[in-house]
C-alpha cells in the first residue's frame, strides 16, 4: 500500500532532490507517518493510558550521505526557506534554522548517546500533514530522521528506541516538555490498529480499528498554535505541583497510577482549585481511555463515542486546553446525524479535532460543520477522511 503510493511520491521528490542537491545518486527513500489520538489525552506525561494510531499520511524524506561533515536540509513544505545547514561536529539549537531544528535536535540526540556518524548527510522532506496542526508534523520529521540516520550509518535502533531519541530531542533541543505519545504512535505505528500505550512503562497493546460503516473525520482548525508550547509546559508543571501536594500527605506515584475514587479522597490535599481541575482531568482521563479501549473491543463503539465526548468536556473544562475554534467544531459535530463522538486531539490550544462519523453522513457532516466554522470563527476548517497506516518505512 504504502509502497504503491511511494512510487508516485518518490518520481515527484527524487526530480525535486536533483534540482537541490544535484542528482540523487546514493540516494534513498523514507516515510514516516502522522499520528491522530483517539482517547487519552494530556495523560502520557502523567503515567497514564493513550489510544493513538499512525495515519496514513506523514513526511516522505529522500536523503544520502556526504563525504563531507556537512548536514544540509531542504524541505519542499518551505521551499522559501531554502536550504538549511548545519555541521555534524557543532550542532546547536538556533532559531534560524527554522523546522531542521527537529532532524538537528535527533541526530544530536544519537550522537550524545554515542552512536558514531563519519559523515554528514543531504535530507529533503516532503509533509502532507497540515503544519502545526496537531496531527504531529513535527514528531513524524523526528521519527523519520531517526529511521533514515539508522538506516544510513547501520545504527543498532529499534521503533521503541527511535521514540525515546525523538522524545528526548523535544523536550531537551527543542524545548517542549512533551510525553511519548507521538513519537510512540509513530514509531509503532499498525495498519488498521491503535495502540493502547501505558506511559508508567511502556507497555502497549495494538487493538484493532474496525470501523463498520463508520470513518474517521479529521477537522483542522486552521488556528495556528501560537503560545501553545509554553501552555503545554504550564500544563505539565500544574499537574506535578498537585501531585507534589498530594505527596505532602500520601504517596502517589503519578496521576496515572490511581482511580477517580481514590483521587477523591485526594483531592483536598491540593489546596489550590486550577491544580485541582488539572489533576482531575489526568486522573479521570485515564480512566475513560482504559474503558474506552475496553469498550472498542466489545465492540461498543456508541460508548466508545460517548468517552470521546466526554473527554473533550473534561478538556475543556478542567484542563482548559481547546479554545473557541476546537469547541466550536466539537460541539457543531455533536449536534450531526451520525457523529458517534467527537473531541480535540494532540495538545489542543488549536489544531484538530476527530470524530467517528457513519458512512452516510460523512458528506452533510463536512458540509454543515464546515459551513457553521465559517460563520462563527470567520475563516475555513479543513476536512479529512483519514486511514490508520504502519510505522516508518524505506520505500525503495
Ligand atoms: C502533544 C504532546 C504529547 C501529548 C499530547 C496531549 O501532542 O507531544 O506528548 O502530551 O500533546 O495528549
Amino acid at each position: 500500500m504504502a509502497a504503491q503510493r511511494g512510487n508516485r511520491m518518490k518520481d515527484k521528490l527524487f526530480a525535486e532532490f536533483t534540482k537541490v542537491f544535484g542528482s540523487t545518486e546514493g540516494a534513498g527513500f523514507f516515510f514516516a507517518p502522522g499520528r491522530v489520538n483517539l482517547i487519552g489525552e494530556h495523560t502520557d506525561y502523567n503515567g497514564g493510558h493513550v489510544f493513538p494510531c499512525a495515519l496514513t499520511i506523514g513526511t516522505y524524506g529522500v536523503a544520502r550521505k556526504r563525504s563531507d561533515k556537512k548536514l544540509r536540509f531542504y524541505s519542499v513544505n518551505f521551499e522559501q526557506i531554502g536550504i538549511i545547514e548545519a555541521d555534524l561536529d557543532s550542532i546547536k539549537y538556533d532559531k534560524e534554522q527554522n523546522w531542521a531544528n527537529y532532524p538537528l535536535g535527533v541526530l544530536k540526540t544519537c550522537l550524545g548517546l554515542g552512536y558514531k556518524a563519519d559523515c554528514g548527510l543531504e535530507l529533503l522532506l516532503f509533509g502532507n500533514i497540515p503544519n502545526s496542526s496537531g496531527l504531529s508534523s513535527s514528531a513524524s520529521v523526528e521519527v523519520l530522521t531517526c529511521f533514515i540516520a539508522k538506516t544510513l550509518y547501520g545504527w543498532d535502533i529499534d521503533n521503541i528506541l527511535n521514540a525515546k531519541i525523538g522524545q528526548k530531542a523535544e523536550n531537551e533541543f527543542i524545548g517542549v516538555n512533551c510525553g511519548i505519545m507521538d513519537q510512540f504512535a509513530i514509531a509503532m505505528g499498525k495498519k488498521d490498529h491503535a495502540i493502547f500505550l501505558d506511559t508508567a512503562d511502556l507497555s502497549y497493546e495494538y487493538a484493532p480499528v474496525v470501523l463498520e460503516g463508520m470513518k474517521l473525520v479529521v477537522a483542522c482548525s486552521n488556528k495556528k498554535r501560537g503560545l501553545g508550547d509554553s501552555k503545554y509546559n504550564e500544563r505539565r508543571s500544574q499537574c506535578e505541583e498537585a501531585l507534589r501536594r498530594v505527596n505532602g500527605h500520601e504517596k502517589v506515584e503519578s496521576w496515572g497510577s490511581i482511580s477517580g475514587e481514590k483521587f477523591e479522597t485526594l483531592r483536598k490535599y491540593i489546596n489550590d482549585e486550577v491544580l485541582e481541575r488539572r489533576a482531575k482531568h489526568a486522573v479521570y482521563e485515564n480512566e475513560r481511555t482504559v474503558k474506552a479501549v475496553a469498550a472498542l473491543k466489545a465492540n461498543d463503539i456508541k460508548l466508545f463515542g460517548e468517552l470521546m465526548n466526554a473527554s473533550h468536556v473534561s478538556l475543556r473544562d478542567d484542563y482548559e486546553v481547546t479554545g473557541i475554534e476546537l469547541d466550536t467544531l466539537v460541539e457543531t459535530s455533536w449536534k450531526q446525524e451520525g457523529c458517534v463522538g467527537s473531541r480535540m486531539t494532540g495538545a489542543g490550544f488549536g489544531g484538530c479535532t476527530v470524530s467517528i462519523v457513519k458512512d452516510e453522513c460523512v458528506d452533510s457532516f463536512i458540509k454543515n460543520v464546515s459551513e457553521a466554522y465559517l460563520a462563527k470563527i470567520g475563516y475555513k476548517a479543513d476536512f479529512y477522511v483519514l486511514s490508520i497506516g504502519d510505522g516508518p518505512e524505506r520505500l525503495d
